[in-house]
């Protein structure tokens, strides 16, 4: 790189990727961390060649189109990407890439905890010590879901539902799962594929939800699924919100036709359907998924190193293709 390319960075970055950033690149931070509006970032990304933005960001056709000409990349601290319309950036020759692999283990890690927290009471047995409601044990006070020998569906089976199986094994759970299309043997490793979500649901003592958000899955979980499920089935959402249509869950969950979910994402977040929060049988994160120390530097560098070969004149090893499809993350 001869002279430094001028990066305009949408939200607070961990401090040691703040520091690789502002080494190589004439980087525009945005000290507040206030998100920027669609007009806002237009504005701010005057006089760069490449955004630095996240999830919070809403890149659509018309925030892309609006963009100026010197924007030649844009780079994702994040594995979804249903916030950026990549169709209209590669109208633009904009390129686009996101940050795979690095955040798998932790994401997993979250469904695993919620799936355990909403198993075993987690939420009822916090509030039951923090309040000064625990007065003594007995026999039957705050009975879970037992965990190990059940079966566990999986809705997505990239990355990350890989990832969820490798620890779900480690319960003695049985997976099942649902992708677009079979995972080759050394993926799948004995979890049981089902070519329809319809004929994994009525297994799935657990069901874990591994897809990307897009056209396709938008409120792949509703009432009719919901049925299909095994009476006092536990719900585990980690990778959007809007995989979930709110008000069939919340029915399942209010009637125990739903034993209990345990949700680390939601449709308009931080503003979360108010209902979930009134649920004892609903164990809630803030969209934890990937949030390590480890993790968020690893994507902060995963978004340098994208910006590195693309300023290089090297292919970006994340670059997205601009069509979209509805396999796992
Ligand atoms: C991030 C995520 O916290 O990477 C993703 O797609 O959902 C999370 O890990 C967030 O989106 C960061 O922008």
């Amino acid at each position: 790189m001869n002279s430094r390319p001028r990066l305009l960075v949408t939200r607070r970055m961990p401090p040691n990727v703040t520091n690789r950033l502002q080494r190589d690149y004439a980087a525009t931070l945005n000290a507040d961390d206030a998100v920027f509006s669609a007009a806002e970032l237009r504005t701010h990304s005057h006089g760069h060649d490449a955004l630095l933005v996240c999830a919070s960001e809403k890149l659509d056709g018309a925030a892309i189109d609006g963009l100026p000409a010197s924007v030649r990349v844009i780079a994702t601290f994040s594995v979804g990407y249903e916030h950026i319309d990549v169709d209209a950036a590669a109208r633009r020759g904009i390129v686009v890439t996101n940050t795979p692999d690095v955040l798998t283990d932790a994401t997993a890690d979250v469904a695993l905890l919620c799936l355990l927290g909403a198993a075993r009471r987690a939420h009822e047995g916090q509030s039951l010590v923090r309040q000064g409601r625990w007065h003594g044990w007995h026999t039957t006070m705050l009975l879970g879901t037992h965990v190990s020998g059940k079966t566990l569906g999986i809705v997505g089976m990239g990355r990350i539902g890989r990832a969820v199986a490798q620890r779900a094994r480690g319960f003695n759970m049985q997976v099942h799962y649902y992708n677009r299309s079979r995972l080759a043997p050394e993926f799948e490793l004995g979890a049981v594929y089902h070519e329809r979500v319809e004929t994994l649901l009525p297994l799935a003592h657990f069901l874990s939800l591994n897809a990307p958000s897009s056209p396709e899955t938008a409120r792949l979980l509703n009432a009719a699924r919901l049925a299909a499920l095994p009476d006092r089935a536990i719900i585990v959402n980690t990778a959007r919100g809007d995989l979930v249509d709110d008000d069939a869950l919340i029915a399942a969950l209010t009637s125990g036709k739903v034993a209990a979910a345990g949700l680390d994402v939601f449709r308009g977040e931080p503003a979360l359907d108010p209902r979930y929060r009134e649920l004892d049988n609903v164990f809630l994160l803030p969209h934890l998924g990937s949030a390590t120390h480890e993790t968020r530097d690893l994507m902060g560098f995963r978004c340098l190193d994208n910006l590195d070969a693309f300023f290089g004149d090297r292919r970006c090893p994340d670059a997205l293709a601009p069509v979209r499809g509805e396999g796992g993350r």
